[in-house]
């Protein structure tokens, strides 16, 4: 053991963390923090064991009746804290510029003086936990390691689902490589004697990347992504300023792998902003009528794309786990997902069963009926009387399941695969109810990198802040580009370009939304299972057996190019889901517009006459 101390503290750094420069930081960081005890993680599953019991201790989980959901416990948060605050993220970068006008930024020195106070102190009686992780397959050319330094065991727990998490990593790392530093607190230090509180976390918050040295601060929230710093802090916003220096792209997207009856496998990864059904897409099962076709999951929310010296893209998921929404998952709306969570699950913010299961809204369409009592996120009884009189949520809309890849029934046998699967088509899809069709292929890479970059979706719970108004959300990254997101769209363009310079086929780019709504407000695709009627359409396309038409915005399917066995959708309604309302789109362009007025500094112009054309077609 190499043990220096500090202020009476140990810190007994294990013998198999040989790394100096990282037990120096973990020193720096007690430090400045001064915790009563230091934690260095292993991994193992006594140690999650023995953490999941210290939080039942604290009342922070409550452990589930093991005949119903065996090894699984349920949290639930200050109500304060219950979704990402994009408000207070940041991005500080030496010069603004390279934030961006999307990000929040603070110069450098002035968050550091901002934030060093806060941190002074911050971990005062707890335990401070020292959480290694890799994201992407341990050793492999494409992944990254980072260190979380944490307050709360909940993250230390949920970062053993969601990431590769424990001792190998310090082999990986060996005595000098490279991680990033991850510093995490609640930010509630206890007093001497002082008892704590279930959830404890501060009304300040700041979720703060330093991109140019590649750190990640984050104080005052134990939620999810502000938390969870391999996820949205490092996975998209420290890795996509990675895959700008280094020519590779760290996304907001699913990777699915699907395969045809005769066996032949294809590779997708799709964008949706938070909450718009990323899990759901990434586990379908293929409806009736699509005999021998299989659909199987690599990732449900980021992915890392790397070109590789065969010219074609190939992508990892960075997770191992996933941190899905919980209401209106289902059987009929995601059958392996709840197959999923069936036992090893972290449940945050859903109900609590009178006989020690849980509960979310959507769960009445597996049973035909609303429990009779349950204890609500806050800890409140609630039954279907008070929620009709209220309209009390017996769970959060952004309350959460956290569980392990290897509990999905639809994994890719390739999920693991440091290498990464080949890439053949990219999707972007946004909420909306009118405006944008089902789906549209961009005629080619630059019209696609249009079509993601003026995306727009109506807001989600997954942040905090007003619901269901349309926002522009380039590449449904809009919270998570770590620098400017002009230069980002120029990433994607000259990457388009090196590719086909080299003489290779790009992948395919597909704008998709399943959220049009009719006349009645009612939605009229019904999406879910039946969007494989649309992956199997740019399956065909692929394959070049599908012809498509030309529409004003790319090229779409007739009706007849969708298989329809199974579905009673007619013509009309099929209409409603993919026509063009010229008033629409004029206002839509008129959005973009906007967007590109705001977004100016640096924006391709490839971009802008793009614009132009479309404009053009869509007055035509
Ligand atoms: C998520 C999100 O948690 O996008 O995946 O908010
Ligand atoms: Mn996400």
């Amino acid at each position: 053991m190499n043990s220096p101390v500090m202020h009476g503290l140990e810190l007994n750094t294990p013998d198999f963390v040989k790394h100096p420069r990282l037990i120096a930081w973990v020193a720096d960081m007690a430090a400045l923090c001064k915790p009563a005890a230091i934690h260095w993680c292993d991994g193992s599953q006594e140690e999650y064991q023995a953490l999941c019991q210290r939080l039942v201790d604290a009342g922070t989980f409550t452990k589930l009746n093991p005949a119903k959901r065996p090894n699984s416990f349920l949290a639930c948060s200050d109500p304060s804290d219950v979704a990402r605050v994009e408000d207070r993220t940041y991005i500080c970068s030496t010069r603004k510029e390279d934030a961006g006008p999307t990000n929040n930024w603070m110069e450098p020195g002035e968050m550091r003086a901002t934030l060093n106070p806060l941190f002074d102190g911050c971990m005062a009686g707890r335990t401070m936990y020292v959480v290694p992780f890799s994201m992407g397959p341990l050793g492999s050319h494409i992944a990254h390691i980072g260190i979380e330094i944490s307050d709360s065991a909940y993250v230390a727990v949920n970062q053993r689902i969601m990431t590769r998490m424990g001792r190998a990593v310090y082999d990986v790392l060996g005595a000098d490589g490279d991680f990033v530093p991850c510093m995490h607190t609640v930010g509630a230090p206890l007093a001497v004697g002082q008892a704590d509180v279930k959830w404890p976390c501060n009304k300040t918050k700041y979720i703060v990347h330093f991109p140019e040295t590649r750190e990640i601060w984050s104080y005052g929230s134990g939620y999810g992504g502000n938390a969870l710093l391999g996820k949205k802090c490092f996975a998209l916003r420290i890795a996509s300023t990675m895959g700008r220096d280094q020519g590779w792209l760290a996304e907001h997207m699913l990777i699915l792998g699907v395969t045809n009856p005769a066996g032949k496998k294809y590779h997708v990864a799709a964008a949706f902003p938070s909450a718009c059904g990323k899990t759901n897409f990434s586990m379908l099962v293929p409806p009736e009528g699509f005999h021998g076709w299989k659909v199987s999951t690599i990732g449900d929310d980021i992915a890392w794309v790397k070109p590789h010296s065969d010219g074609k893209l190939y992508a990892i998921n960075p997770e191992a786990g996933y941190f899905g929404v919980a209401p209106g998952t289902n059987y009929h709306t995601n059958p392996n997902c709840m197959a999923s969570l069936g036992h090893d699950v972290i449940f945050t913010n859903v109900a609590l069963t009178d006989d020690g299961d849980v509960w979310w809204e959507g769960m009445e369409k597996d049973t035909g009926s609303m429990p009779d009592h349950l204890i609500d996120w806050q800890g409140k009884d609630w039954t279907p009387q008070i929620a009709r009189d209220t309209g009390a949520k017996a769970a959060h809309p952004n309350s959460r399941f956290t569980v392990a890849a290897g509990n999905n029934p639809a994994l890719d046998s390739a999920w693991d695969d440091p290498s990464g699967v080949p890439i053949d088509a990219f999707i972007f899809g946004g909420r909306r109810s009118t405006t944008v069709p089902l789906v549209t292929e961009a005629r080619n890479w630059v019209e696609g990198v249009y079509m993601a970059a003026t995306m727009g979706s109506e807001t989600t719970a997954a942040a905090v802040g007003q619901q269901g108004v349309v926002r522009r959300d380039p590449f449904a990254m809009l919270p998570f580009t770590g620098y400017n997101v002009s230069d980002y769209f120029q990433h994607w363009l000259n990457l388009g370009n090196t590719l086909s310079a080299k003489g290779a086929k790009l992948p395919a780019i597909y704008c998709v939304n399943w959220f049009r709504k009719g006349e009645d407000g009612k939605f009229v695709w019904p999406g879910y299972g039946e969007n494989m009627r649309v992956l199997k359409w740019m399956i065909d396309r692929l394959e070049g057996t599908a012809k498509g038409q030309e529409t004003g915005f790319g090229v779409s399917p007739t009706y007849g190019e969708i298989t329809w066995d199974g579905l009673d959708f007619t013509p009309a309604q099929f209409a409603t889901v993919t026509s063009l309302d010229k008033a629409d789109w004029k206002h839509e362009i008129a959005l973009h517009t906007e967007l590109f007025t705001q977004l100016a500094y640096h924006l391709p112009a490839e971009l802008v006459a793009t614009k132009a054309q479309l404009e053009q077609r869509l007055a035509a």
